[in-house]
């Protein structure tokens, strides 16, 4: 019988979630049920995804920020399939393959200035690995420094620089010599550098995991102790890059110019992993320092036909359809219309973010009686408030959102850099009617709390 991936996906199409219970993760599918998030997804579209019902989702996750083109952008799809239809010669290796030297060209002149040599992998936690090992060679130094709240991936690197408790625990002992600063403190900042053995600090311009966004002064002037003290600055814009906050780098905001830049996530169009880490050209050639070393760092995959194309095709598009402006523009219009909400409920305690990448920080509400419900929820798990009005979206307005990070109040969003003033006025008249149902104890947010206060307490969500 011949193979038919379309068939396959017909035939067994309701057998999803019993598949990932037995062979692949059986708490990621039970949690998803638990919070109503088992969905059947069958396609996806621009800022969409249907069920196999027709119904229509809003996409405010975009895959962990994969998808600022949207889903299924025809120009990138069309590059992979001329891709595929020509046969190319994929991954040769003993060769220098044109494409990847055209999106490493590209993607060097969108860089600040000084940086000009590319290095391609797979994943984001591919690209920081990559850059702490250059950092290293570069410097010769052994420690690491990192802010606190960080997220720079979940490899056992990475993880050493991972600021989230819920996230190391259970993996120790992790490697050594990385160590946290608090993001605004340059006088902590300041102490470490001064022993001279850092051999770089890393910073998300923009945190992930909460929307932490530092004070205007932060980062330039810690790039300029780093360059003081001969350590160098890696921006991670695995998240934050490709036009997410307004500008293809996040640290244009600041205007700085890091010594490593790492890029991942929505560089592969929605549809091949891949990552880049862009140096300055003497960084890259501490690592590639010999022929014989030539090869030092590599990873099998890095360079292969099908990214290479979908980043030359996904860098023309975020221009030719102005994304990056665009995400500053919405942005704009959708954090107006969130801080418009902050003044008529209570429990929004903050709303902050640039560009599309939006924070929406959750406190305590000061009637009693809700201060009880509240209370009985976190409790039984810090961050189940952002948890239940996740849940409600999802339920009542068929939008998709995440909590910003574990023990987190925050809600993130990401939406595709294309959405429209349409999709903003959905998320904000979605948001003000699932605030106005959480101020009523007797609502359907609350309602939920007891459930997921059990699973909580039996450790299970
Ligand atoms: C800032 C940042 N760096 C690195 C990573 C790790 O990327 P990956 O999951 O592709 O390894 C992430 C993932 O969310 C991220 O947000």
């Amino acid at each position: 019988m011949p193979f038919s991936i379309a068939q396959l996906i017909e035939k067994r199409k309701s057998e999803q979630y019993a598949l990932h219970s037995w062979y692949i993760n059986p708490s990621l599918a039970r949690a998803q049920m638990i919070i109503g998030f088992d969905k059947i997804y069958v396609r996806g579209e621009g800022s969409y995804l249907w069920d196999a019902d027709g119904n229509r989702y809003l996409d405010l996750l975009s895959g962990f920020g994969v998808f600022n083109l949207g889903r299924n952008h025809p120009v990138v799809k069309q590059a992979i399939q001329d891709a595929l239809n020509a046969d190319r010669p994929n991954l040769v290796k003993m060769d220098c393959p044109l494409l990847a030297g055209l999106l490493a060209e590209e993607l060097v002149k969108r860089m600040p200035p000084g940086l000009e040599a590319v290095f391609f992998a797979n994943s984001g936690a591919d690209a920081v690995d990559t850059a702490l090992k250059f950092a290293r060679a570069a410097t010769k130094r052994p420690r690491m420094l990192y802010l606190e709240h960080a997220f720079h991936g979940l490899t056992l690197s990475t993880l050493a620089l991972n600021g989230g408790e819920e996230f190391r625990r259970g993996f120790e002992p992790l490697m050594g010599g990385f160590d946290a600063v608090p993001m605004n403190d340059l006088e902590a900042l300041e102490k470490q550098l001064r022993q001279r053995d850092v051999a770089a600090l890393i910073v998300e311009p923009i945190q992930g995991k909460g929307v932490y966004i530092p004070v205007e002064n932060y980062l330039p002037e810690a790039q300029r102790l780093c360059r003081k003290y001969g350590t160098l600055l890696i921006c991670d814009e695995v998240q934050v890059g490709m036009g997410r906050t307004g500008r293809f780098l996040c640290c244009e905001h600041w205007n700085l110019e890091p010594d490593i830049v790492t890029l991942s996530k929505s560089l592969g169009g929605g549809y091949v992993p891949v990552s880049a880490t862009i140096t300055r050209r003497k960084v890259h050639d501490a690592t590639f320092s010999r022929l014989d070393r030539c090869q030092v760092h590599s990873t099998t995959f890095g360079q292969n036909e099908l990214a290479m194309a979908a980043g030359l095709a996904a860098l023309h598009v975020l221009d030719e359809e102005h994304l990056t402006e665009r995400s500053a523009t919405m942005g704009e219009e959708l954090l107006k219309g969130m801080a418009a909400l902050q003044g008529r409920h209570e429990m929004i305690a903050d709303v902050r973010g640039k560009g599309l990448m939006i924070g929406i920080e959750f406190k305590a509400p000061k009637s009693l009686s809700l201060r009880a419900a509240w209370t009985a929820a976190e409790t039984a798990r810090k961050g189940l408030f952002a948890q239940l009005v996740v849940m409600a979206l999802m339920r009542d307005h068929r939008i998709l959102t995440q909590v910003a990070g574990p023990d987190v109040n925050i809600i993130k969003l990401l939406p595709p850099l294309i959405i429209g003033d349409e999709e903003v006025e959905m998320i904000v008249t979605a948001f003000d009617a699932v605030m106005a149902e959480a101020a009523s104890v007797g609502g359907r947010v609350w309602a939920q709390s007891v459930q997921l206060v059990e699973h909580a307490l039996a450790r299970q969500v």
